[in-house]
Parts: C-alpha cells; structure tokens; sequence
C-alpha cells in the first residue's frame, strides 16, 4: 500500500505542485481533496509553464489518473476551460480525470457573494473571489449543488429555482448587485453535463477499490497549514482544511490508509492578502525576496508578501499534520543574502514564547537568530554536497529545530532542479 500527502505547510504557494509533480512519478492516481480555482498550481515542463487551479498537475504525466475529490469546490466553467486547453496541448484528460459526484460547485452567484461580502468587510481579508466562501457555506447550509446533481435535471432546475430566490434577494437587497435567471444557471450546468458528465463518479469507493489493487496514491493539498479554517489565523484563512483531516474528509480515505506526510516549505514565507505575518520583511529585503522569487500570486497576480522562516509556525505544522518529511523549496531564493534571520520565537505581550499562537500573532514579535548566507548561484547543484557550507548549515538548521528530516530540497523552478537529500 502506498498513500502520500503533499500539504503546504505555511501560507500556501510553497511549490507544492513541483513536488506533486515530482512524487508523481512514484505514484498511479493523483487526488485533489480541497479548496477550488482559489489555488494556482504552477509546473514548468521543458521552459513551457502550466498553471492549474483545478485538474491535478499530475495530468501532465500521460499515465496518471488524475481525482477531484469530494471535498473540492468545482467551478464548472473554469474546470472546462482547463480541461480544454490541456486537451489542445494532446493531454486526455478525459480519459484520466474522474470528478467526485459529491463535490459542490461554485456557480456565478457564489462568485459575486463572494466580492460583496469582501466589499462589506471593514477589514478585508483579500480572498482570491473565486466564489470559495459562499460555495462552503452553502455545503454546509445543506442549500450546495453537487456534480453529481446533473444526473437530475428536473430536480436540480427546482433546487435551482430555490436557491436563486434567496441568493438574488441577497444580491439586489443588501449588495445593490445583479441578480442571475434561472436559465443562466441551468446553462452553465447543462454544458457541465455535457463535457464532464462522463468523468463523474462515486471517487471515494474508486479510491477505496484502487487501494486495494495496490495502486499507489498521491494526494494533493491545495493553500497551506496557516491558512486552515480551523489551525491557521482566522479570519484570515481560507474556507477548507488543507491540513491532514482535510484529505482524510476530502477524499474518504482513512487515518489508516496514509502512510506518508510530507509538508512543503518555502527556504523563507510568504502570504497573500491579509493577516498576521510577524516574519514579514517589509523594507528592501523583503523586495529583494520578492523580486528573486518571482513572488507574485499565481491566480490572482498579486504581489506576495515575503519574510524570513518561521521555525514556530514550521513546528506547529508539523505536529497538525504529523508530517514525515519535509521538501525545501526555492532554496535558490536566499543565493545573494550576507545574512539571513530565520524566526526562533516570539514575544507576545512581553513573554517569550516557542509555539505558533495563531491567534494572537499580531502582537507576536519574532525572536530572530542570523545565519550567515552565501553568494553562489545554487541552481546547478545536484546533492547536498554541492551546495556552499552555510547553504547546508540552514538546511541542517531547519531540520533540528523543526525537528522532521528534510527529504528533498529544490533550487530553481525546472523538473530537473530538484534532488533527494540523503
Ligand atoms: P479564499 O480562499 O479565496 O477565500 O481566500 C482566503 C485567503 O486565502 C486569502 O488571503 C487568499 O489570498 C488566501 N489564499 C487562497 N488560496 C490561496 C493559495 O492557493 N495560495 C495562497 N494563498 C491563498
């Protein structure tokens, strides 16, 4: 039996998709088990870049079959749109993608509920108004569509019917926004019917069966540890849990079919929109980090904030997921830095503390240690050994003080970038 999670494990946009990519070959069925479109997973193949916010990168390999579990909200017409483009490019997708029939859909108005809740707020939090808010709260108001909903038209034009009655009081009543007819929804839906009615399936007994045919499986997170509705700094999160629970609930697979956690770390942090970030490095070193690693979001284009590691946040991710590994991602990033702070603790209200408090982080004043950092370009290197010293003094560091084994470590945005650390 082989079933390994990938999670991010801070603030979402650690790289997730390289390493994804990278275990995929390892692997026979790639599954999605949360968030929606609100995530752009990015991988570079052969200089072309593929940014998915859906499908699974693991459609790249032509072998894989590739899930969206129940636990993801699908936003139909982007899903298509996705799926066309890939099968432009020569991919089958059609062949290798199953979607869950209990996976709830974003329809437009959860989209327009979600950018006028955002103009509502006095502190806005910055999502990504791709509709990921209002499609959870529907689900767990019992009023969400599912996938596998189109198999009844004349039901799910009722429960249409219905839900649009409260949403449209709510977009032209409190918001002063359109409202959407009926017609325009069951469209969408309808033309979901017809391109991905096929790949709709019952994905937990699939799952369940492909286990137990010994097939190897990989599960995919999307966002990261600290962004968790539950674990991370609410409210400014995301509305799923990408964290360990998540892909149990996400997929419906069990604590005792996992046997491999592994977290993804960037060398340093970022985060997009608002929230707490008490490593954050606002002046010309946070631009630096920002301009060396092309920090900018991958759905919405907006510029990450960047800082320095977090060791606290890292330790809490780590015991939330029970993570088993850690890959090391965009290692390359720091080449260039004389010195460079890595986060011990923090003083919160003139104590010193060595936990991750989330929700009391705006008053957290991390308790740096410097490092001292190296100039070479690291983008060649192919082992641990190749690297500068004090390149293999910070992962050596990170790795005791976080205390899990950093597996693989990555240096630059290419497959071929990517080495096991043995
Ligand atoms: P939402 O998920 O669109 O509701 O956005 C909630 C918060 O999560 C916002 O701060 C977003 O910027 C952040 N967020 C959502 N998805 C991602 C992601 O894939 N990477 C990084 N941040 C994300």
């Amino acid at each position: 039996m082989s079933c390994k999670v990938v999670i991010g494990a801070q603030w979402g946009d650690e790289g997730k998709a390289k390493m994804i990519d990278y275990f995929t070959r390892n692997s026979d069925i790639v599954v999605r088990y949360q968030g929606g479109a609100n995530a752009g997973h990015t991988v570079v193949v052969k200089n072309k870049k593929y940014i998915f916010h859906l499908i699974p990168s693991g459609v790249l390999h032509k072998d894989k079959i590739c899930v969206i579990g129940n636990g993801v909200v699908v936003d139909p017409a982007l899903l298509i749109s996705e799926f066309v483009s890939l099968e432009k490019d020569g991919y089958d997708v059609g062949k290798r993608l199953y979607i869950s029939d209990a996976a709830h859909l974003i329809l437009p108005y959860h989209k327009a509920l979600d950018e006028s809740m955002e103009e509502f707020r006095a502190k806005k939090i910055g999502t990504t108004v791709r509709g990921i808010g209002p499609s959870y709260s529907d689900k767990c108001l019992r009023i969400g569509i599912r996938a596998g909903d189109i198999f009844d038209m004349k039901r799910l034009k009722e429960q249409i019917s219905l839900v649009l009655r409260l949403k449209n009081l709510k977009l032209e009543r409190i918001y002063k926004k359109d409202t959407y007819s009926d017609d325009e929804i069951m469209n969408i839906l309808k033309r979901f019917k017809k391109v991905c009615g096929g790949m709709i399936i019952n994905t937990q007994h699939f799952l369940h069966e492909s286990i137990r045919a010994g097939r190897r499986i990989l599960l995919e997170g999307a966002q990261g540890f600290a962004l968790d509705i539950d674990h991370g700094t609410y409210p400014y999160v995301t509305s799923s849990n990408p964290t360990i629970g998540g892909a149990l609930l996400g997929t419906g697979l069990n604590a005792f079919n996992i046997d491999e956690v592994i977290g993804v770390t960037k060398a340093y942090v970022t985060r997009v929109g608002a929230g707490p970030f008490p490593t954050e490095a606002k002046g010309e070193e946070g631009e630096r980090l920002r301009v060396n690693g092309g920090e900018f979001g991958s759905t919405t284009g907006r510029p990450r904030r960047c800082g320095w590691f977090d060791i606290p946040l890292l330790r809490q991710a780590s015991l939330i997921n029970g993570l088993t590994s850690l890959a090391l991602t965009k290692l390359d990033v720091l080449s260039g830095f004389k010195k460079i702070k890595v986060a011990m603790g923090y003083r919160v209200n003139g104590k010193k503390i060595d936990y991750f408090p989330a929700s009391s982080l705006y008053d957290a004043d991390p308790v740096y240690k410097e490092l001292s950092g190296w100039d070479e370009d690291i983008a060649r290197c192919k082992k641990k050994a190749d690297l500068p010293k004090n390149a293999r003094n910070y992962i050596d560091f990170i790795e005791s003080h976080v205390g899990v084994k950093i597996s693989i470590i990555s240096v630059g945005p290419d497959r071929s970038h990517t080495f096991k650390n043995k």
